[in-house]
């Protein structure tokens, strides 16, 4: 993060939804906390429902200290209050974008805000054309006097053909530079921590490829269901919910070369020829190499179809074809409604010879695993083998840990503040770019297409609170593996 954020507005439509209330307006009261928001800032909230400013502000204040689960700081909740305004209206109406554009007029006066626009669209997929058109057709994405930036939310497409539709109707009316599209992992410091790690420190990365590396596992598990979102998800699932986007992000950070700065061009270069290298799946790879499943229950979820085959459940073996990963399977699994809330990487570095322990009751060495633990429990732990005090050679494996709590002490955060943060400075490192979204529908499609023309074999179902199926345990199996757990 750079210091100092651009005085600008916040418009964000689709004010009156769940996002605004769960993520935005709880990063904006965090970054007033920390003190990283400009003293030019003000927040235009744009939503259908035809309420006045009043019952706006005293909705939000109510919702947000719900989520924040304590009373709102009243100095805090006040700077944001006096400068949240809303308008409503149908984001197909001309007349939308006409008060808008007043709007923001009046605003950037009566503050002393320069005239730099931070777009969010927290809203349907299917609306972000229909919005980026109206914004250009009223002017308000032509960089003369200030600068325009769109946020938009995941998920951008449903495969590759439709996110290049999407992005074409985005290129319309703006330029990539001006497109910010979100990815809330990225935001989350753990994350982001990934580079750091790697590349702040230099006992790792001379390890951290083919020559001693046996394999990588990549786990984001989630207790809850889908909840309130059956309609959305079961169109998902999720290989598009949670792999073409998070953890693929996940994978790029950590098998990435070391890009030539952290500016955001350099650091992106670099993201893309991972997916670019994963080896690209036939229907013979999805059958052996991938697996799907869905929770008990599920096809009885809130607008989730009886009939459902939508996967809540999905792991693969991914290999990428790099001098420096040739031949180490990265395995992936996620899913819904798992034992336990989990995500974690674990870079397994291959076992030491055994050869010393020869004649000691010592019957094998265990290999040293890396894991990063993004979340919860936050923190890098590594395991190696110890001697057991006493006269026998025996060995057990412990743990060095550090944790995040433990050391640095620091507030929870939505992971939206740095990406809010970053852009307001204009920072596109952490989004996706064009071709990084491509990249990674490019690995997802011929999946989705092979499950799409099998519509005979049965959908493994998974008991809730559970490791996932048992399929997936084969995945590793077969190749003398096992899963963490
Ligand atoms: C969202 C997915 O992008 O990420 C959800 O749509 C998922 O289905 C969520 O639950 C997980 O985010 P987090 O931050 O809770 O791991």
């Amino acid at each position: 993060m750079s210091s100092a954020a651009d005085g600008c507005v916040l418009v964000i439509f689709g004010a009156s939804g769940d996002l605004t209330r769960r993520k935005l307006l709880p990063a904006v009261y965090n970054l007033i906390e920390s003190g990283h928001l400009p003293g030019g800032f003000a927040i235009l909230g744009v939503a259908r429902p035809a309420i006045d400013e009043a019952a706006y502000r005293a909705q939000m204040r109510e919702r947000v200290a719900d989520i924040e689960g304590e009373p709102l700081d009243a100095a805090k909740w006040k700077r944001i209050e006096e400068r949240l305004h809303y308008i409503s209206g149908e984001f197909n109406d001309v007349g939308l974008y006409a008060a808008l554009a007043q709007t923001l007029g009046e605003l950037t006066r009566r503050y002393a805000i320069p005239p730099n626009f931070l777009f969010y669209f927290a809203i349907p997929p299917d609306l972000f054309g229909t919005v980026a058109r109206h914004l250009a057709d009223a002017r308000l994405t032509v960089e003369a006097d200030g600068w325009r930036r769109v946020i938009v939310e995941k998920p951008f497409g449903y495969d590759l053909e439709s996110a290049r539709a999407l992005n074409a109707e985005l290129a319309s009316g703006l330029q990539e530079s001006q497109i910010y599209r979100i990815d809330h992992y990225l935001g989350k410091e753990t994350v982001q921590n990934i580079l750091a790690f790697r590349f702040a420190n230099g006992i790792f990365e001379p390890t951290w490829n083919r020559r001693y590396v046996d394999h990588v596992q990549m786990t984001v598990g989630e207790e809850a269901g889908v909840e309130a979102r059956g309609a959305y998800y079961d169109k998902a699932g999720a290989l598009r919910d949670m792999v073409q986007n998070h953890m693929f992000q996940l994978l790029t950070l950590v098998a990435m070369e070391p890009p030539i700065s952290f500016r955001a061009e350099d650091v992106r270069n670099e993201k893309v020829k991972v997916l670019h290298a994963v080896q690209p799946f036939d229907d013979g790879d999805v059958r052996q190499h991938v697996v799907r499943a869905q929770y008990g229950g599920y096809t009885k979820e809130q607008h989730v179809s009886p009939t459902s085959r939508t996967e809540t459940f999905t792991a693969m073996r991914l290999m990428i074809d790099s001098w420096r990963w040739a031949g180490v399977p990265f395995y992936l699994r996620t899913g819904k409604r798992m034992r336990r809330r989990w995500t974690e990487i674990a870079v397994q570095f291959k076992t030491a010879p055994y050869m010393l322990f020869r004649e000691t009751p010592v019957e094998c060495t265990n290999p040293n695993v890396l894991a990063l633990r993004i979340q919860p429990d936050e923190g890098i732990s590594l395991s190696f083998d110890a001697k057991v005090p006493g006269p026998l050679e025996r060995l057990a494996t412990v743990t060095m840990n550090f944790s995040y709590a433990e050391y640095f002490k620091e507030e929870p955060s939505t992971g939206y503040e740095t990406l809010l943060f970053d852009a307001m400075t204009g920072d596109q490192t952490l989004f996706h770019r064009m071709d990084i979204v491509e990249a990674g529908w490019q690995v997802v499609d011929p999946i989705l297409r092979a499950w799409q023309r099998d519509t005979i074999s049965a959908l493994p179902v998974y008991p809730p609170n559970s490791d996932g199926p048992v399929d997936v345990d084969r995945l590793l199996e077969r190749d003398g593996r096992r899963w963490r757990s």
